[in-house]
């Protein structure tokens, strides 16, 4: 069973000025992993339910690049929900843990750098699937 608080907030350098904020993201320096893949869901529900969905071995980091969500991180046996609404800040989900992305505001965006490019053989989408890899 994994460790949920082996899931950590990246603190993302900002540099602000009167013209507005510039972040930077580079793969040795802040993410850690080799990003091998990058995708962003938008136009989202405020009461859609994404995520739903562990991943075997892919790390991922999240990103709410604009508007706010809640992330519920699942190791089979704690639950730990993560409110992420800072450009600045990342959230590394590690592999075997069960994530579910929820409460978004009007206008978010989920930025995600993934370690790997995108296989279904990967995903563990059925959550008894999940409870029982654990
Ligand atoms: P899904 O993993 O269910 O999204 P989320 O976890 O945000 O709820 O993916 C939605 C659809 O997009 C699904 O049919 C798989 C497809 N998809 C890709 O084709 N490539 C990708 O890199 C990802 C993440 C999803």
């Amino acid at each position: 069973m994994k460790d949920i608080s082996h899931c950590k907030i990246i603190h993302i350098k900002r540099e602000a000025s009167d013209k507005g904020s510039l972040s930077v993201l580079e793969s040795e320096e802040s993410i850690p992993f080799d990003i091998k893949r990058i995708y962003y869901t938008y136009d989202i529900p405020s009461n859609a339910l994404r995520g739903g969905h562990s991943h075997i071995k892919q790390h991922e980091v999240v990103i709410a690049v604009s508007g706010s969500f809640e992330i519920v991180l699942d190791n089979g046996k704690e639950k730990e929900s993560i409110f992420l609404n800072n450009p600045a800040k990342g959230l590394h989900i590690i592999p075997g843990i069960w994530r579910e992305l929820r409460n978004f505001s009007t206008g978010s965006v989920v930025l995600v750098f993934a370690s790997d490019v995108y296989t279904e053989d990967d995903y563990i989408r059925n959550y008894n699937k999940f409870l029982e890899t654990i």
